[in-house]
């Protein structure tokens, strides 16, 4: 709706960030303008989060504040978006009157729709308040599975991912590109399923041509996204086509352990194969990574395209979530601890090849005070993480999500407090292994991905100069002359490497660009280098 204001926040995963940039690019497309700042929208969006309470909280305070501002301003639309839409909505709708649009991620496409609605109800508000008030929802449905007929289930949702709009001047040289929406494994303590409905995989001739107007636009590395992201395969000769475009196909269930899927090439596509496609069609795409993998069913064939595909980061993020093989039992992760540590040292016998300024980088994701973890599951945590060592491990303090298999059949009975001192072990321990890991690095060159000025520096005030961090002697020369911008970049393997800029180049010129830089220091997480 032309002259309309949106503000938009984004919660939870890198799966939203992308949805809310499609969404966007919609709604820009049909004359809304976007706002940084939420008190000047006249429609404000929350894309939601539901995979713990604690994200979800953050969105309830946030409409209980906007009720105040609807008492002021009768005309403003609110909407809420995304997982938390999905799996609570109906609740939030009756407490939460000030909402106007609910709309869950599978029912994205249908947002501009529902928005032109709230929009002119809520006109007509502000002329008659008296006028009936209205809702707009656009749900799944109670029904946690989408429909069985696929193509009924995902072909508008489809068209959301291919009206991407992919302009040169818009973009930071990175960009997301969806290769497969929801997930078929039901571990007990996640919503997601229940959010996003069943897994269906992308025609990698979407995806593949994606990529390559991405690159055609000057964006530099590539993320794939998907919640089992190499559980990808594509059938040809399964597919289905609507109003002439390709559909998604549904996820096939997994034999498990397979090593190489014989099936590849013609008849179809694996996450291998499109791996090798999108390296071999968009050599513009100068780094492309996935996440999040699944630790089982993980190829060989995979590892092998990984490993001679120079473009492909050497970079995992393969979550264990326990070292307990009870407690991944009840998880339903359908892997052991071996099988985990198996993977875990093929992986790394395959790319981890630190001589050739290529080591291979792991990142995690544990849940620590899950239903019935005793003290020695917890231990067993910590000795995977020492085992793993992974470059960093997101640690989650388990929470029971209503709706889960975990929340309905296994009693949260881990003390609070034993939670939140699992929690912290885990976290100082995963510090230091983090911080070994950085230490490792130092005298190593690789090349970053620059990302922008250092938030350092971008805090400072510029008239005061800088403190150099890495340079000795020249100390108080540099301190007197301008002040020289610091960059902020990543490696291959996602480690932060903040360098000087080099006198004579702008900070912005070099920003979205690869360069070599040497690491001359570590401080925790973050490298400290030089262009050599
Ligand atoms: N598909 C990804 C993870 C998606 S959710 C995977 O399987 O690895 C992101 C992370 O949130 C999970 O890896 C898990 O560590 C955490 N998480 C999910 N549900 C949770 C819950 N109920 N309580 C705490 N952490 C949870
Ligand atoms: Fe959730 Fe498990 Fe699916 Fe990951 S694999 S999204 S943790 S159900
Ligand atoms: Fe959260 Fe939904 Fe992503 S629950 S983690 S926003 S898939």
């Amino acid at each position: 709706m032309a002259g309309r204001t949106v503000y938009i926040e984004t919660f939870g995963c890198q799966m939203n960030e992308l949805d809310s940039e499609l969404v966007s690019g919609q709604l820009r497309a049909l004359g809304y303008a976007f706002t940084e700042e939420p008190d000047r929208a006249d429609v404000v969006l929350y894309n939601t989060c539901s995979v713990r309470d604690h994200a979800e909280q953050k969105v309830r305070s946030r409409l209980g504040e906007l009720r105040e501002r609807r008492a002021s301003d009768p005309g403003l639309v609110v909407g809420v978006l995304g997982c938390m839409a999905e799996r609570d909505g109906r609740d939030m709708i009756a407490r939460f009157p000030v909402i106007d649009v609910l709309c869950g991620p599978g029912e994205l496409d249908k947002l501009p729709a529902l928005l032109d609605n709230a929009v002119r109800t809520r006109g007509a508000i502000v002329s008659d308040p008296d006028s009936a008030r209205e809702r707009f929802v656009a749900l799944q449905g109670g029904a946690s599975r989408r429909s069985a007929t696929l193509a009924a289930a995902a072909d508008s949702l489809e068209l959301l991912d291919l009206s991407r709009a992919v302009s040169p001047d818009d973009h930071s040289g990175s960009a997301y590109v969806r290769i497969t929406r929801g997930c078929n494994k039901f571990c007990t303590y996640c919503v997601v399923p229940h959010t996003r409905g069943a897994e269906v995989h992308r025609p990698p001739d979407h995806i593949v041509d994606e990529c390559k107007r991405l690159a055609d636009a000057g964006v530099v590395e590539v993320t794939l996204l998907g919640q089992t992201v190499n559980h990808y395969r594509f059938e040809h000769g399964a597919v289905v086509t609507m109003g002439g475009i390709v559909q998604p196909q549904k996820g096939r269930a997994y034999a498990g352990g397979h090593r190489r899927d014989p099936f590849e090439g013609e008849r179809v596509t694996t996450f291998a194969g499109l791996l090798r496609r999108i390296h071999e069609e968009a050599p513009g795409i100068a780094r492309l990574r996935f996440v999040t993998s699944y630790p089982r069913d993980f190829g060989d064939d995979v590892l092998e395209v990984i490993r001679d595909s120079p473009r492909i980061c050497r970079y995992l993020h393969v979550p264990a979530q326990s070292g307990s093989d009870a407690v991944l039992a009840r998880m339903n992760r359908g892997y052991t601890v071996g099988e985990y540590l198996e993977f875990i040292d093929r992986a790394r016998g395959v790319l981890d090849e630190p001589e050739k300024g290529r080591p291979l980088s792991i990142a995690g994701d544990i849940i620590a005070g899950f239903c019935a973890e005793t003290e020695d599951d917890h231990r067993a945590t910590a000795a995977l993480l020492r085992r793993v060592r992974y470059k960093n491990c997101f640690i989650f303090r388990y929470s029971p999500r209503p709706g889960t298999a975990a929340f309905d059949r296994l009693a949260d009975d881990v003390p609070e407090e034993d939670k939140r001192r699992r929690v912290n072990e885990l976290l100082a321990l995963q510090q230091s292994i983090s911080d070994e890991v950085s230490r490792e690095q130092v005298g190593r060159e690789f090349e970053v991905f620059v990302q922008g000025v250092s938030a350092h520096e971008a805090k400072r005030e510029p008239s005061r100069g800088r403190v150099p961090l890495t340079v000795g002697g020249r100390a108080s020369e540099r301190e007197a002359s301008a002040p020289v911008v610091q960059l902020s970049a990543r490696t291959e393997g996602d480690l932060i490497v903040v360098f000087d800029c080099p006198a004579g180049r702008s900070g912005a010129e070099l920003v979205g660009s690869l360069v070599r830089v040497k690491i001359t220091a570590a401080r925790g997480l973050t490298l400290f280098g030089v262009l050599p």
